[in-house]
């Protein structure tokens, strides 16, 4: 049809994942490992880390409002994932997404970028740069439940399968970016060793003032009460469900289907308790209580 604007829908394959030193990872992610392991930081870069789900988005957009003084327009300028590149994507050449390294590579300093990388995977040089680090931890049941309907709806990820077999695959690590348990461990355990800020999805949702105020005092910037509360305001779940740079609308739907589940979903603690039955929590606590044997570390899974 001449003229016609319709989107033309590449032949797409979910991806499978691969090892990359006992971590199972999205073949888009282990593609081009060398160039990511021998990444060149700056000191000045910030990177924010996060296990997938676990609010990644939310920080990005409350890191890219402090950093600018509250300047909607300027966290306007592009969609958040162009703002705050993913450093470990490289995306398959069909989608038209460019590549994390290649979108950093255009950034003026200071730059901000996001990573799912566990500690042990993350490249040296932001270590040895002793870069500032933000990681978002979130509860295991509530990342679960956002993990699959994500799964679901994002066409390339790896194919969840059924709710029953996600589950299965979750507690057992064998999903992109392997161990819940291992990511939130590995970074608690070693963050005293580096600039990494440890903070909750919780306490976001519990008091989202009180937890970017750590953020912006991480990041050295001293910010007005009215910028506080531009910011707070800015950042809320339904600003943001709202806000077409940051609710991902603007990836087409062979990419994110987000009409079987949107990507701003319910952005809420506790929703565990309407998916998981009374038995499949049962053998999760079971799980939860070896794997976290030990540790300081501890959620909250309500408020
Ligand atoms: P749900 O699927 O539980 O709704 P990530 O950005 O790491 O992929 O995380 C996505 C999750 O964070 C989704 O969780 C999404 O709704 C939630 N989220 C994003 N922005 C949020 C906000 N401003 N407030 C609360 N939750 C938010």
């Amino acid at each position: 049809m001449e003229g016609a604007s319709e989107q033309v829908k590449p032949i797409m394959a979910r991806c499978k994942l691969v090892d990359v030193d006992g971590v199972p990872l999205a073949d888009y992610f282990a593609a081009n490992w060398e160039a990511k392991s021998n990444f060149q930081s700056h000191p000045d870069d910030v990177v924010l880390v996060t296990y997938p789900k676990s609010g990644t988005t939310w920080i990005q957009e409350i890191v890219e409002m402090v950093r600018s003084d509250a300047d909607v327009e300027f966290c306007k300028r592009a969609p958040v994932y162009n703002r705050v590149p993913f450093f470990d994507l490289t995306p398959h050449d069909s989608t038209g997404i460019g590549s994390g390294l290649d979108l950093i590579a255009e950034l003026k300093p200071p730059r901000m970028m996001k990573s799912h990388l566990p500690y042990k995977l993350l490249p040296k040089s932001f270590f040895e740069n002793d870069c500032k680090i933000i990681y978002v931890a979130r509860n295991a049941k509530d990342v679960l439940v956002s993990y699959f309907n994500f799964e679901r709806m994002v066409q390339l990820e790896p194919d969840p399968g059924t709710w029953e077999e996600f589950l299965t695959n979750y507690l057992a690590g064998r999903i992109s970016y392997g161990s819940w348990w291992d990511h939130v461990r590995g970074w608690w355990d070693n963050k005293e060793k580096h600039r990494v800020l440890y903070i909750f999805f919780e306490d976001m949702k519990e008091n989202l003032r009180r937890e970017l105020i750590k953020v912006a005092t991480f990041l050295d910037r001293d910010l007005s009460e009215d910028t506080i509360d531009r910011i707070v305001h800015h950042t809320s779940f339904s600003k943001m469900k709202g806000n077409p740079m940051t609710n991902y609308e603007t990836l087409p739907s062979f990419i994110m289907d987000q009409s079987i589940s949107p990507f701003m979903r319910k952005g809420e603690v506790g929703d565990w308790k309407n998916h998981l039955t009374v038995a499949q929590n049962e053998i999760f606590d079971e799980v939860y209580k070896k794997l976290m044997a030990g540790s300081s570390l501890t959620f909250k899974h309500e408020l």
